[in-house]
């Protein structure tokens, strides 16, 4: 990997109390002495009720956070259980996911992505934008069309891409064990970067400390965005310390 930064995104998903906080403190002090800490981001991206304890606690870490979701207003308004990203930058979120196959699954189609990104860049928020084939896709062999409708439908009218960040992440991969081969996964990426220049390019879906060797192998990912594994600290620094060795 020979990427500016190296991306370690920590997805925590619907998971996550104010006691959960403590284990982020094993990741600060490793962060501290870590020799490639200039060249590395850490996002965490908890559950919205976390943001605001948890950039209290990563201040003066260099560890930044993020949030995962939004709704697609970017003003005020009766949207009963909504927040837009204006309220979770107002608490502290530099980031947001969006575009998650998770929220895709329960209704989310590109347009509505779109509007979010939209939001949320206008709001000062970087985005981390995931993109990703259902196994059904896969085996059908349409990936690449399906990214692309992906890019194409959630980026339209967004000129400048500089505060984007991709995420690609297989359906299929998520919470599976399963990661794409080697050869695949590189020219996916390969072909994401083709569409959108200069985008850094991450990859996420069962990324673990035992597969890590595997997927740091390929040079054109820009990083790796972590669901389960970055709920135990233990395990989340052990996939950053061996993408370096
Ligand atoms: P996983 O989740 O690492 O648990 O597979 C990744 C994600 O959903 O972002």
């Amino acid at each position: 990997m020979t990427n500016k930064y190296i991306y370690f995104i920590a997805n925590w998903k619907m998971f996550g109390g104010l006691n959960s906080l403590n284990s982020v403190y094993k990741v600060i002090k490793f962060f501290k002495t870590f020799k490639k800490n200039k060249s590395t981001k850490i996002i965490y991206c908890p559950p919205n009720t976390l943001i605001r304890p948890m950039s209290k606690k990563l201040k003066n870490s260099r560890i930044e956070v993020g949030a995962q979701n939004c709704h697609e207003n970017e003003s005020y308004g009766a949207f009963t259980g909504s927040v837009n990203s204006i309220m979770l930058k107002s608490v502290g979120a530099k980031y947001i996911i969006l575009g998650h196959s998770e929220n895709r699954s329960i209704g989310e189609n590109n347009k509505l992505i779109n509007l979010k990104i939209r939001s949320a860049l206008k709001s000062g928020l970087k985005v981390i934008f995931c993109i990703g084939e259902t196994l059904q896709e896969k085996r059908k062999k349409i990936t690449k069309k399906v990214l692309n409708k992906q890019i194409q439908s959630g980026l339209f009218k967004i000129k400048n891409k500089k505060n984007i960040i991709i995420a690609y992440e297989p359906v299929w991969s998520i919470g599976t064990g399963l990661i794409p081969k080697n050869k695949d996964l590189f020219n996916t990426i390969n072909f994401i970067k083709k569409k959108i220049r200069n985008s850094k390019v991450l990859y996420g879906g069962s990324v673990n400390p035992k597969n890590i060797k595997e997927l740091k192998s390929i040079n054109n990912i820009d990083g790796f965005l972590v669901g389960g594994a970055s709920q135990d600290s233990k395990k989340f620094i052990d996939i950053i310390k061996k993408t370096y060795n």
